[in-house]
């Protein structure tokens, strides 16, 4: 069988995102932006509040952080000390499914159960000292309502998450209930925050002129600080909910990944972006190439996009093997290189997407302003891991920003949801 080639240039033309359409999403962007500060309802991005502002470094202490927002969850103690420096003093991290042995995040599992087992792992962390005052930072990665730092209510699940129980509910009361059932009454759940935000946090902890933070992972999400300068408000850090933002037009395939998923109509960017979807939408792409719609699924991950991507064999034989495991079609070498391709151009997209979404925040943050000279920190093994995706992030950003572009640069804020966490909770001390 040979891939359909007339169907792979419709592809290739289908994803390709060109200088003008970065322009007028990034000004799209800004604008929902703009009328976002004045009315969350009238755009597509939801601006959450995070009743938090930038950490001024002075933070020290010993906490407990809970990373809590994708396959793994982690749990760690942190040591504050002050001027940047930190240290992780322990460590858990375990997956929230297994397949055939247990799944917390399925809809099937329940509330009490997805956090009972994050308490066993709190509990792992310390221990199982049950006397020790600890507070507790709980960055947690879905869109959630803040009322304060402390108490966020789960507004959706994304990223294919479907536990019940959760939607509408204080994810820290559940945490803490978790905990005392878990015996751990010396544990106090102190502050609750997105991934962004905590990626923003750890890195303004560390590094100055840092004011938008990103998360390009499983989901895709970026925050920033918003100064409130014409308002008599603080300044604080919005988490944008940018996965959200609706005004891009899908291609067909995006269009039937989102009918497929268990939030239909919800989280466009982010299903065109995120490392969550973009192995779906490769398969989606494969199905049609290889005239197998029906199949769907032939069970690529962005995992093995990186690897045909980073295949540099002569003859792309790592690139044969991996399809023909996967989907059982043997492919000549001239159809692996086209199946690079189309690897490459669902990356390429997405990172000139996301890079016209972080120019929409700059264009805001500077108004009528020059742009400030600026770091983006960014999370996540998409951006940390994923070929091409620094490269055209930074390639997107000179192309919108011009004579600018020597003034903004991203950045890889690692483990920042931790140390986050683990900032948010010091924090806490001095609200
Ligand atoms: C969530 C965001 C989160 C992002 C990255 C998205 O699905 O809605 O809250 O920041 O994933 O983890």
């Amino acid at each position: 069988m040979s891939l359909n080639k007339k169907r792979f240039e419709e592809l290739m033309e289908e994803l390709t995102v060109d200088t003008d359409t970065m322009n007028e999403i990034a000004a799209d962007f800004r604008y929902d932006l703009r009328k976002g500060l004045q009315n969350p309802d009238l755009s597509s991005l939801r601006m959450l509040k995070s009743y938090v502002a930038l950490p001024d470094g002075s933070e020290t202490g010993t906490f407990l952080a809970v990373d809590f927002g994708g396959t793994n969850v982690r749990v760690s103690k942190v040591t504050l000390k002050g001027n940047g420096e930190f240290s992780i003093d322990g460590k858990v991290a375990k997956p929230l499914k297994v397949d055939g042995i247990y799944d917390f995040i399925g809809p099937d599992s329940t509330a009490e159960q997805m956090f009972d087992f994050i308490a066993g792992l709190v509990d792992e962390v310390v221990g199982e000292d049950h006397e020790t005052p600890y507070l507790l930072g709980h960055t947690f990665s879905f869109p959630s309502e803040q009322t304060d730092l402390n108490n966020a209510k789960l507004i959706i699940w994304t990223k294919e998450f479907a536990t019940k129980g959760v939607e509408g509910h204080v994810v820290n009361d559940l945490l803490q209930e978790a905990l005392v059932r878990q015996g751990l009454t010396n544990v106090h759940p102190a502050a609750v925050i997105n991934d962004t935000v905590a990626v923003l946090l750890a890195a303004a902890y560390q590094q100055p002129d840092t004011y938008i933070g990103s998360i390009y992972a499983t989901g895709q999400n970026t925050c920033y600080l918003e100064p409130f300068a014409d308002r008599a408000d603080p300044a604080m850090i919005l988490n944008l909910e940018s996965g959200g933002f609706m005004k891009l037009v899908p291609s067909p395939l995006d269009v039937k990944l989102d009918d497929a998923s268990e939030k239909p109509g919800e989280q466009r960017l982010e299903k065109m972006t995120s490392g969550r979807y973009m192995g779906e939408l490769f398969n989606l792409a494969l199905g049609e190439l290889f005239g197998e719609e029906e199949k769907c699924n032939y069970g690529f991950t962005s995992v093995d996009m990186s690897a045909i991507l980073e295949d540099e064999t002569p003859d792309l034989a790592k690139t044969a093997a991996l399809v023909e495991s996967k989907t059982g079609h043997a492919l000549t070498q001239e159809e692996c290189a086209l199946v690079q391709r189309l690897a490459k151009q669902f990356v390429v997209r997405s990172a000139r997407l996301v890079a016209s979404t972080f120019v929409g925040i700059i264009w805001q943050l500077a108004g009528r302003e020059p742009i400030a000279k600026q770091h983006i920190a960014v999370d996540g093994s998409v951006y940390e891991k994923m070929p091409y995706v620094k490269e055209n992030l930074m390639r997107a950003l000179s192309e919108l920003l011009k004579e600018d572009t020597d003034k903004v640069d991203t950045f890889l804020q690692n483990g920042g949801s931790c140390l986050g966490a683990a900032i948010a909770a010091a924090m806490s001390e001095k609200n």
